[in-house]
């Protein structure tokens, strides 16, 4: 099956065509196992750049701005897929172009990219189309849902409405192209710019939420707190190279940047991160920082966010007997808290898998969204497309 992952829900605009055969490797619903997939073309473009200058995403200029590229991305992934051939004559009929103009009424611009792209090149061999539904920035999401609508009637395709959590949590569940390396009762931990979540899962597609965090979310903390250091949106990646030099440096660790680790003794697996911001402000209390004070604190903050995950993770997988850990989300990328969780599971669960996506697949893409797209597709579980709609705060938790 090929199947066309879209993706929009913050501040990347992505396409990805994957082919992939067989199914899930254990679990219930086993059609075929022995999955394997290729991809054949996959185009991240970040809003990094647009977004900078105001120092966060602004959801109207990320709709703008997917509005904008999204065409051009679908181009270049068919380009390297060799899925993009001259047309040999009008495919989409007036009426059908009627109907998509509607469905683009609020993306008018998209509407005339994709008009004159449908009219330049022929259907490529697509069997289905993913698009991400949920969670994220709604104006966001309704340009990937609206432009995966338009194709599904162009092309005449069916949609399926992938979940972004769990788009990152497949391709986390990855190891050299299998998903063998998967166990149950797996641990989920989700860590991203919008999410902060512990989730049980006892087969493939099936989560049961155990923890979550209580006000901001991991990556927004990291964000938020880079700020209040004077670093460049995004903050996470900036603050930990700064982190990463008080290490290397072997900087002296002041008291008054020493922060509280938040929620270690709540006797729950839940998580608050929006005090740390408060300390880390309180600390600053207003001073011009030098560039050693702000590494110490950049340093001290990935510290405390590294241990309390630690902490909370240690709790989950004696709680529950986890035979595999699965970090997905944005945050995964960081390399403090990839190597603080890789010494938990060395030194304490070493009959558990520790699963840890590539760095470069941490972050929002559509590849990862074109693969959860494919195990609902072939459990035949599509979208209406007529009714589908963005669902910011949509749960994976069942
Ligand atoms: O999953 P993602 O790309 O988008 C969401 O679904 O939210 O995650 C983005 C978040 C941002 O908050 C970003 O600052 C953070 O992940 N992030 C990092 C790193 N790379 C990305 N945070 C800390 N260290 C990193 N290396
Ligand atoms: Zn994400």
């Amino acid at each position: 099956m090929k199947i066309l992952g879209i993706e929009t829900s913050c501040d990347e605009t992505a396409v990805s065509l994957i082919e992939a055969d067989g199914d899930l490797p254990a679990g219930r619903q086993v059609l075929d196992a022995n999955f394997s997939f290729t991809v054949l073309g996959d185009t991240v473009l970040s809003q990094t750049e647009v977004h900078a200058q105001y120092g966060g995403v602004y959801p109207n200029l990320a709709k703008r701005e997917h509005a904008r590229n999204l065409v051009p991305i679908l181009i270049n992934t068919l380009t390297q897929a060799g899925e993009l051939a001259p047309s040999n004559g009008p495919i989409i009929s007036q009426e059908t172009l009627g109907h998509m103009r509607e469905l683009l009424e609020r993306e008018p611009e998209l509407f005339v990219h994709l008009a004159n792209f449908l009219a330049t090149y022929q259907k490529p061999r697509i069997d289905a189309l993913a698009v991400t539904a949920g969670p994220g920035l709604e104006p966001a999401l309704w340009v990937g849902i609206n432009f995966a609508r338009a194709l599904s009637l162009a092309w005449d395709l069916p949609i399926v409405a992938v979940n972004h959590m769990e788009g990152h949590v497949i391709i986390s569940s990855l190891r050299d192209g299998s998903l063998d390396a998967l166990q149950f009762p797996a641990l989920a931990l989700l860590i991203s710019g919008g999410h902060t979540e512990l989730d049980l899962m006892r087969d493939w597609l099936a989560y049961e939420q155990i923890g979550a965090t209580r006000d901001d979310a991991i990556g927004e903390a990291f964000d938020k707190t880079a700020r209040l250091l004077g670093l460049p949106y995004p903050g996470g990646p900036a603050l930990s190279k700064l982190a990463a030099e008080a290490r290397t440096q072997n900087l002296p660790e002041p008291d008054e940047y020493h922060f509280t680790r938040p929620m270690l003794d709540s006797g729950d697996l839940d998580f608050s991160f929006s005090g740390l911001k408060t300390a880390v402000r309180v600390a600053i209390n207003g001073q011009e920082l030098t560039n050693e004070q702000k590494k110490q604190i950049a340093r001290s903050f990935e510290d405390t966010v590294a241990d309390v995950l630690v902490a909370k993770v240690r709790t989950a997988l004696e709680a529950h007997g986890a035979r595999t850990l699965v970090v997905g989300g944005g945050v995964s990328a960081n390399s403090h808290i990839r190597t603080k969780l890789q010494e938990l599971i060395e030194q304490d669960f070493s009959d558990t898998t520790l699963l840890l996506p590539p760095a470069d697949l941490a972050t929002d893409n559509a590849l990862m969204i074109a693969l959860a797209g494919y195990f609902h597709a072939k459990r035949g579980e599509f979208a209406e497309a007529a009714t589908m709609r963005a669902a910011g705060n949509l749960s994976i938790a069942q």
